[in-house]
Parts: structure tokens; C-alpha cells; sequence
């Protein structure tokens, strides 16, 4: 069914990854692509709800019930969303997709990376992105640019935030033809210029 390009934005919090995604878009729209921006959790109408209650419920969350929240989000966001625009031969782009589960609730909280990584293949019929941008930056960096709001997710303490990091590391050395990580601890220029390197290749192919 496949027509379109499907290419994901992830890192961790305050890595810079959504400004980036949105000069790659304006980048691709100015060749003459047609192009989709959108993210997870929460672009699709039910996904609001399913993006207020991850981020913003206070109470006690167990880590399986938060892995299967953002799943349900994701089904929801494939079938009417994502699916679609690939199949009209689209340029969706995507800011946080799969790789976040495997990163949060895999290396983050520490559940089954397998068993993870089989519920996002359920989740998402197998629709698997094409290319896969990982924004590497250190964490007291990127903690920097967080700034004093936070919300849930955010608020976990540095250690989690480094197993998350890693976790993208890790994910990008088993994946390495899908997955490329940008140095994003340099200024949005420098991060934009490496990441359009990388696109027009992928492009060009
Ligand atoms: P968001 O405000 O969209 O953050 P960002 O701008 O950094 O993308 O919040 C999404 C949060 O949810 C972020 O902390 C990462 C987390 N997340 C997971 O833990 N698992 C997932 O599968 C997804 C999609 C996001």
C-alpha cells in the first residue's frame, strides 16, 4: 500500500526535536512535497483526551496502564491519521512515534523491551517509518531547556532521563540503516544543516 515517506522526529525532552521538525517540514514544502506535520500522543480527536491524561493526571499511574495510554493513542493516530497520508503518497512527519515507547517505558521504566516492541507492531498494523531522526543532546542540556514547567513526564528525576537517552542510543546502534542521530547539543542551524544532509540523501535514493 505504501506510496508516501513516513519520517520520525524523537529524543528526549528538550532536545529541540519539534523546531526541528518543523524546518524540515517547511523545507520539503518549498521543494514541492506535500507534507503532514503531526505528533503522538494526541493529534487525533481522541487523542487529545488519551495527551491530557498522560501528561497532566496527578495521581499514581502504573507503568503498563501509561505504555498501553500512549498505545491506544498511536492505533488511533495510524489508522486515521498516518495511514492515510501515505497511502495519498504524502510526507508525514511525525514528532514521537514508536521509538519513544521503546525509550520511556522500555529503557525509561524499565518494562519488557519485547514485549514493547511486539505491542507497537499491534498498534500499528506494521506500518514502520521509513526514517527515524534521533536529536542527541546531553541531559543537563537539554534539562536546561525544559525550563521550571513541567509536566509529568518531565518531572521524572535526571537519572531517568539518562536510561532514556541511552535507550535512544541504543535503539539507533540495532537500527542503523532507519535510525540516524543528530548531535543536538549544537544551535538550531548547525542541528538543521546535519539533519537536511542526512534527508537528501534519503530523498535522492
Ligand atoms: P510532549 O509535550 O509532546 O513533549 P515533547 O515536546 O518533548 O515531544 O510530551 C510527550 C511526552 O510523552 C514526552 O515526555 C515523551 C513521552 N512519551 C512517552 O513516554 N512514550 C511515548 O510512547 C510517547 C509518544 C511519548
Amino acid at each position: 500500500m505504501k506510496k508516501g515517506l513516513f519520517i520520525t522526529f524523537e529524543g528526549a525532552d528538550g532536545c529541540g526535536k519539534t523546531t526541528q521538525s518543523k524546518l524540515v517540514q517547511k523545507y520539503l514544502e518549498e521543494k514541492g512535497y506535500t507534507v503532514i506535520w503531526t505528533r503522538e500522543p494526541g493529534s487525533a480527536g481522541l487523542g487529545q483526551k488519551i495527551r491530557e491524561l498522560l501528561l497532566h493526571y496527578e495521581g499514581d499511574v502504573a507503568p503498563m496502564c501509561e505504555a498501553f495510554l500512549f498505545l491506544a493513542d498511536r492505533a488511533q493516530h495510524i489508522e486515521h491519521i498516518i495511514k492515510p497520508a501515505v497511502k495519498e503518497g504524502k510526507i508525514v512527519i511525525c514528532d514521537r512515534h514508536t521509538d519513544s515507547t521503546i525509550a520511556y517505558q522500555g529503557y525509561g521504566r524499565g518494562e519488557d523491551i519485547p514485549q514493547l516492541k511486539s505491542l507497537n507492531n499491534l498498534a500499528t498494523g506494521g506500518l514502520k517509518p521509513d526514517l527515524t531522526f534521533v536529536f542527541d543532546v546531553s541531559t543537563e542540556v537539554a534539562q536546561k531547556r525544559v525550563g521550571s514547567e513541567k509536566d509529568r513526564m518531565e518531572a521524572e528525576g535526571i537519572e531517568f532521563h539518562k536510561k532514556v537517552r541511552n535507550g535512544y542510543l541504543e535503539i539507533a546502534r540495532q537500527e542503523p540503516d532507519r535510525v540516524k542521530v543528530i548531535n543536538a547539543d549544537n544551535d538550531i542551524e548547525t542541528v538543521f544543516e546535519d539533519t537536511k544532509k542526512i534527508l537528501d540523501t534519503i530523498l535522492n535514493k
